[in-house]
Protein backbone atom coordinates (compact mmCIF):
# COMPACT_ATOMS: atom_id res chain seq x y z
CA UNK A 1 0.00 0.00 0.00
CA UNK A 2 2.89 2.26 0.92
CA UNK A 3 4.53 1.79 -2.99
CA UNK A 4 0.92 2.62 -3.80
CA UNK A 5 0.92 5.96 -2.29
CA UNK A 6 4.39 6.26 -3.09
CA UNK A 7 3.61 6.53 -7.10
CA UNK A 8 2.78 9.61 -9.01
CA UNK A 9 -0.86 10.78 -9.04
CA UNK A 10 -1.14 10.41 -12.19
CA UNK A 11 0.80 6.93 -12.33
CA UNK A 12 -2.05 6.00 -9.24
CA UNK A 13 -4.98 7.29 -11.63
CA UNK A 14 -3.88 5.08 -14.72
CA UNK A 15 -3.65 1.82 -12.18
CA UNK A 16 -7.24 2.62 -10.85
CA UNK A 17 -8.55 2.43 -14.18
CA UNK A 18 -6.58 -0.28 -15.30
CA UNK A 19 -8.14 -2.16 -12.15
CA UNK A 20 -12.28 -0.85 -13.11
CA UNK A 21 -11.66 -1.58 -16.63
CA UNK A 22 -10.17 -5.23 -15.47
CA UNK A 23 -12.96 -5.59 -12.79
CA UNK A 24 -16.18 -4.63 -15.27
CA UNK A 25 -14.71 -6.39 -18.75
CA UNK A 26 -12.84 -9.43 -17.45
CA UNK A 27 -15.94 -11.79 -16.18
CA UNK A 28 -17.71 -10.35 -19.67
CA UNK A 29 -14.68 -12.31 -21.60
CA UNK A 30 -16.56 -15.80 -19.85
CA UNK A 31 -17.39 -17.44 -23.13
CA UNK A 32 -18.24 -21.07 -22.20
CA UNK A 33 -21.30 -23.00 -24.25
CA UNK A 34 -24.84 -21.77 -22.56
CA UNK A 35 -27.97 -23.49 -23.84
CA UNK A 36 -30.65 -20.85 -24.15
CA UNK A 37 -34.12 -21.98 -24.44
CA UNK A 38 -37.17 -19.89 -25.39
CA UNK A 39 -40.80 -21.70 -25.28
CA UNK A 40 -43.75 -20.96 -27.83
CA UNK A 41 -46.97 -21.69 -27.89
CA UNK A 42 -49.27 -22.27 -31.13
CA UNK A 43 -53.08 -23.66 -31.46
CA UNK A 44 -51.35 -25.38 -34.73
CA UNK A 45 -49.26 -27.81 -32.47
CA UNK A 46 -51.01 -30.54 -31.01
CA UNK A 47 -48.20 -32.03 -29.18
CA UNK A 48 -44.71 -30.46 -27.71
CA UNK A 49 -42.11 -29.99 -30.40
CA UNK A 50 -38.15 -29.32 -29.34
CA UNK A 51 -36.25 -27.56 -31.50
CA UNK A 52 -32.29 -27.34 -31.20
CA UNK A 53 -31.07 -24.59 -33.53
CA UNK A 54 -27.19 -24.33 -34.31
CA UNK A 55 -25.71 -21.90 -36.26
CA UNK A 56 -22.34 -20.03 -37.03
CA UNK A 57 -20.60 -22.34 -35.40
CA UNK A 58 -17.71 -20.92 -38.18
CA UNK A 59 -15.56 -24.05 -37.36
CA UNK A 60 -14.75 -23.32 -33.68
CA UNK A 61 -13.35 -25.63 -31.35
CA UNK A 62 -16.06 -27.07 -28.37
CA UNK A 63 -13.92 -29.62 -26.75
CA UNK A 64 -12.41 -32.69 -28.13
CA UNK A 65 -14.17 -34.14 -31.20
CA UNK A 66 -16.64 -31.44 -30.59
CA UNK A 67 -18.06 -33.12 -27.35
CA UNK A 68 -18.75 -29.85 -25.70
CA UNK A 69 -21.16 -29.03 -28.11
CA UNK A 70 -22.40 -32.59 -28.61
CA UNK A 71 -23.26 -33.26 -25.01
CA UNK A 72 -25.36 -30.06 -24.65
CA UNK A 73 -27.18 -31.01 -27.51
CA UNK A 74 -27.42 -34.63 -26.56
CA UNK A 75 -28.89 -33.36 -22.91
CA UNK A 76 -31.60 -31.58 -24.65
CA UNK A 77 -32.67 -34.61 -26.89
CA UNK A 78 -34.48 -32.20 -29.69
CA UNK A 79 -36.38 -33.75 -32.34
CA UNK A 80 -34.71 -31.96 -34.59
CA UNK A 81 -31.72 -30.23 -35.46
CA UNK A 82 -31.41 -26.87 -37.78
CA UNK A 83 -28.50 -25.95 -38.41
CA UNK A 84 -28.32 -22.16 -39.94
CA UNK A 85 -25.61 -21.10 -41.80
CA UNK A 86 -21.84 -19.93 -41.36
CA UNK A 87 -21.34 -23.91 -39.88
CA UNK A 88 -18.56 -23.74 -42.35
CA UNK A 89 -15.40 -20.99 -42.26
CA UNK A 90 -13.24 -19.72 -44.94
CA UNK A 91 -10.06 -19.54 -43.01
CA UNK A 92 -10.58 -21.89 -39.90
CA UNK A 93 -10.66 -25.09 -41.83
CA UNK A 94 -13.15 -28.02 -41.84
CA UNK A 95 -12.26 -30.50 -39.02
CA UNK A 96 -14.26 -29.13 -36.33
CA UNK A 97 -17.06 -29.06 -38.42
CA UNK A 98 -16.64 -32.54 -39.11
CA UNK A 99 -15.75 -33.62 -36.15
CA UNK A 100 -19.47 -31.73 -35.24
CA UNK A 101 -21.43 -33.58 -37.84
CA UNK A 102 -19.59 -36.90 -37.28
CA UNK A 103 -21.20 -36.62 -33.59
CA UNK A 104 -24.72 -36.14 -34.47
CA UNK A 105 -25.57 -37.14 -38.09
CA UNK A 106 -26.95 -40.69 -37.65
CA UNK A 107 -28.59 -39.64 -34.26
CA UNK A 108 -31.66 -37.07 -35.63
CA UNK A 109 -32.95 -35.55 -38.35
CA UNK A 110 -30.92 -32.58 -39.53
CA UNK A 111 -31.58 -29.79 -41.77
CA UNK A 112 -29.13 -27.22 -43.36
CA UNK A 113 -29.02 -23.89 -44.96
CA UNK A 114 -25.63 -21.95 -46.06
CA UNK A 115 -24.80 -18.66 -44.59
CA UNK A 116 -22.38 -16.27 -46.12
CA UNK A 117 -19.08 -17.71 -45.23
CA UNK A 118 -20.26 -21.17 -46.75
CA UNK A 119 -19.88 -18.87 -49.80
CA UNK A 120 -16.84 -16.26 -49.07
CA UNK A 121 -14.16 -18.92 -49.48
CA UNK A 122 -15.10 -19.38 -53.62
CA UNK A 123 -16.26 -21.78 -55.77
CA UNK A 124 -13.96 -24.57 -55.09
CA UNK A 125 -14.24 -24.40 -51.19
CA UNK A 126 -18.32 -24.05 -51.09
CA UNK A 127 -18.38 -27.64 -53.35
CA UNK A 128 -16.22 -28.87 -50.93
CA UNK A 129 -18.26 -27.97 -47.95
CA UNK A 130 -21.33 -28.78 -49.84
CA UNK A 131 -19.78 -32.62 -50.49
CA UNK A 132 -19.02 -32.86 -46.72
CA UNK A 133 -22.66 -32.35 -45.75
CA UNK A 134 -23.60 -34.96 -48.54
CA UNK A 135 -21.33 -37.66 -46.95
CA UNK A 136 -23.10 -36.85 -43.56
CA UNK A 137 -26.57 -37.18 -45.43
CA UNK A 138 -27.33 -33.94 -44.21
CA UNK A 139 -30.41 -32.30 -45.90
CA UNK A 140 -29.65 -28.70 -47.20
CA UNK A 141 -32.74 -26.87 -47.67
CA UNK A 142 -32.02 -24.15 -50.96
CA UNK A 143 -36.01 -22.79 -51.07
CA UNK A 144 -37.35 -26.31 -50.58
CA UNK A 145 -40.26 -27.12 -48.33
CA UNK A 146 -40.43 -30.26 -45.98
CA UNK A 147 -42.92 -32.04 -44.16
CA UNK A 148 -41.80 -32.65 -40.64
CA UNK A 149 -43.24 -35.36 -38.81
CA UNK A 150 -42.50 -34.60 -34.99
CA UNK A 151 -44.56 -36.13 -32.63
CA UNK A 152 -48.21 -36.09 -34.96
CA UNK A 153 -47.81 -32.31 -35.34
CA UNK A 154 -47.96 -31.18 -39.53
CA UNK A 155 -45.05 -29.16 -39.80
CA UNK A 156 -43.48 -27.48 -42.49
CA UNK A 157 -39.81 -26.24 -42.60
CA UNK A 158 -38.90 -24.05 -45.33
CA UNK A 159 -35.26 -22.94 -45.58
CA UNK A 160 -33.29 -20.51 -47.70
CA UNK A 161 -29.83 -20.11 -49.17
CA UNK A 162 -28.13 -17.49 -47.63
CA UNK A 163 -28.17 -14.10 -50.34
CA UNK A 164 -24.33 -14.40 -50.91
CA UNK A 165 -24.77 -17.44 -52.63
CA UNK A 166 -24.45 -15.93 -55.87
CA UNK A 167 -20.83 -14.94 -55.47
CA UNK A 168 -20.79 -18.97 -56.04
CA UNK A 169 -23.74 -20.16 -57.96
CA UNK A 170 -25.42 -17.90 -60.18
CA UNK A 171 -28.64 -20.38 -59.94
CA UNK A 172 -28.75 -19.10 -56.11
CA UNK A 173 -31.97 -16.55 -57.06
CA UNK A 174 -32.77 -15.96 -52.92
CA UNK A 175 -35.94 -14.11 -54.05
CA UNK A 176 -37.02 -16.99 -56.17
CA UNK A 177 -36.61 -19.01 -53.24
CA UNK A 178 -38.62 -17.20 -51.17
CA UNK A 179 -41.22 -16.97 -53.65
CA UNK A 180 -41.46 -20.44 -54.19
CA UNK A 181 -41.54 -21.41 -50.80
CA UNK A 182 -44.16 -19.19 -50.23
CA UNK A 183 -46.55 -19.96 -52.73
CA UNK A 184 -46.49 -23.74 -51.51
CA UNK A 185 -47.54 -22.91 -47.86
CA UNK A 186 -50.19 -24.25 -46.03
CA UNK A 187 -51.89 -21.80 -44.21
CA UNK A 188 -52.84 -24.72 -41.50
CA UNK A 189 -49.17 -25.99 -40.90
CA UNK A 190 -47.53 -25.17 -38.38
CA UNK A 191 -44.73 -22.82 -40.83
CA UNK A 192 -40.90 -22.51 -40.18
CA UNK A 193 -38.10 -20.59 -42.42
CA UNK A 194 -34.53 -21.61 -41.92
CA UNK A 195 -32.87 -18.33 -43.15
CA UNK A 196 -29.23 -17.00 -42.22
CA UNK A 197 -30.31 -13.64 -42.21
CA UNK A 198 -31.94 -11.81 -39.39
CA UNK A 199 -32.37 -8.29 -41.16
CA UNK A 200 -34.98 -10.30 -43.03
CA UNK A 201 -37.41 -10.64 -40.83
CA UNK A 202 -39.91 -7.76 -42.84
CA UNK A 203 -39.72 -10.54 -45.34
CA UNK A 204 -40.95 -13.44 -43.41
CA UNK A 205 -43.18 -11.42 -41.23
CA UNK A 206 -44.99 -10.65 -44.98
CA UNK A 207 -44.72 -14.28 -46.21
CA UNK A 208 -47.06 -14.89 -42.71
CA UNK A 209 -44.08 -17.73 -41.30
CA UNK A 210 -45.35 -18.70 -37.58
CA UNK A 211 -41.67 -19.05 -37.06
CA UNK A 212 -38.46 -17.56 -38.29
CA UNK A 213 -35.18 -19.05 -37.14
CA UNK A 214 -31.79 -16.98 -37.80
CA UNK A 215 -28.44 -16.17 -36.88
CA UNK A 216 -25.30 -14.51 -37.89
CA UNK A 217 -25.59 -11.47 -35.80
CA UNK A 218 -23.55 -13.20 -33.13
CA UNK A 219 -25.27 -11.62 -30.30
CA UNK A 220 -23.77 -7.67 -31.46
CA UNK A 221 -20.20 -9.14 -30.48
CA UNK A 222 -20.05 -7.18 -26.91
CA UNK A 223 -23.06 -6.96 -24.70
CA UNK A 224 -24.39 -4.81 -21.70
CA UNK A 225 -26.44 -6.71 -19.67
CA UNK A 226 -29.86 -5.16 -19.32
CA UNK A 227 -28.56 -2.28 -20.97
CA UNK A 228 -27.32 -3.14 -24.77
CA UNK A 229 -28.32 -6.10 -26.77
CA UNK A 230 -25.51 -6.04 -28.98
CA UNK A 231 -23.38 -3.34 -30.10
CA UNK A 232 -22.54 -4.02 -33.56
CA UNK A 233 -23.74 -6.73 -36.29
CA UNK A 234 -22.96 -7.09 -39.64
CA UNK A 235 -25.36 -6.28 -42.37
CA UNK A 236 -27.08 -4.48 -39.19
CA UNK A 237 -24.67 -1.54 -38.43
CA UNK A 238 -23.95 -0.56 -35.05
CA UNK A 239 -26.67 -1.09 -32.40
CA UNK A 240 -28.62 -3.36 -34.56
CA UNK A 241 -31.98 -4.34 -34.25
CA UNK A 242 -32.13 -8.20 -34.37
CA UNK A 243 -28.71 -8.77 -32.25
CA UNK A 244 -30.43 -12.13 -30.77
CA UNK A 245 -33.09 -13.24 -28.77
CA UNK A 246 -37.01 -13.24 -29.64
CA UNK A 247 -38.81 -10.65 -31.80
CA UNK A 248 -42.62 -10.57 -32.61
CA UNK A 249 -44.42 -9.14 -35.05
CA UNK A 250 -47.71 -10.05 -36.60
CA UNK A 251 -48.09 -13.27 -35.79
CA UNK A 252 -44.49 -14.14 -36.79
CA UNK A 253 -41.61 -15.33 -34.13
CA UNK A 254 -38.24 -14.62 -34.81
CA UNK A 255 -35.86 -16.13 -32.84
CA UNK A 256 -32.28 -14.81 -33.91
CA UNK A 257 -29.33 -17.51 -32.17
CA UNK A 258 -26.21 -15.28 -30.76
CA UNK A 259 -24.24 -18.15 -32.68
CA UNK A 260 -21.34 -20.19 -31.19
CA UNK A 261 -18.26 -18.60 -33.16
CA UNK A 262 -15.71 -17.75 -30.32
CA UNK A 263 -11.69 -17.82 -31.85
CA UNK A 264 -13.13 -17.76 -35.59
CA UNK A 265 -13.57 -13.55 -34.68
CA UNK A 266 -10.40 -11.31 -34.05
CA UNK A 267 -12.60 -8.86 -31.61
CA UNK A 268 -13.53 -11.76 -28.67
CA UNK A 269 -17.11 -12.00 -27.60
CA UNK A 270 -18.49 -9.13 -24.67
CA UNK A 271 -21.03 -10.58 -21.91
CA UNK A 272 -21.96 -12.64 -25.36
CA UNK A 273 -21.80 -15.97 -24.58
CA UNK A 274 -21.84 -18.18 -27.49
CA UNK A 275 -24.83 -19.84 -27.56
CA UNK A 276 -27.22 -23.73 -28.53
CA UNK A 277 -30.74 -22.38 -28.91
CA UNK A 278 -33.44 -25.02 -27.68
CA UNK A 279 -37.07 -24.38 -28.74
CA UNK A 280 -39.89 -25.54 -27.49
CA UNK A 281 -43.02 -25.39 -28.76
CA UNK A 282 -46.45 -26.64 -27.37
FE1 LIG B 1 -23.08 -14.99 -41.22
Amino acid sequence: MQKFKNLSKETRIKLIILAVLIFLIGPGLYNKLKVVNYALKSDKIINPVRIALVTDLHSCKYGDNQQELIDAIDAQNPDVILLGGDIFDEKLGNENTIAFLDGIYDRYPIYYVTGNHEFWGGVDMYYEDMAILETYNITRLEGDLVHLDINGNNITLVGVDDYDGYLVDSDIILENQFVDAYLSLDADSYNIILSHRPELFDTYEAQDYDLALCGHAHGGQWRIPGILNGLYAPNQGLFPPYAGGLYEEDGTTMIVSRGLARESTLVPRLYNRPELVIIDIT
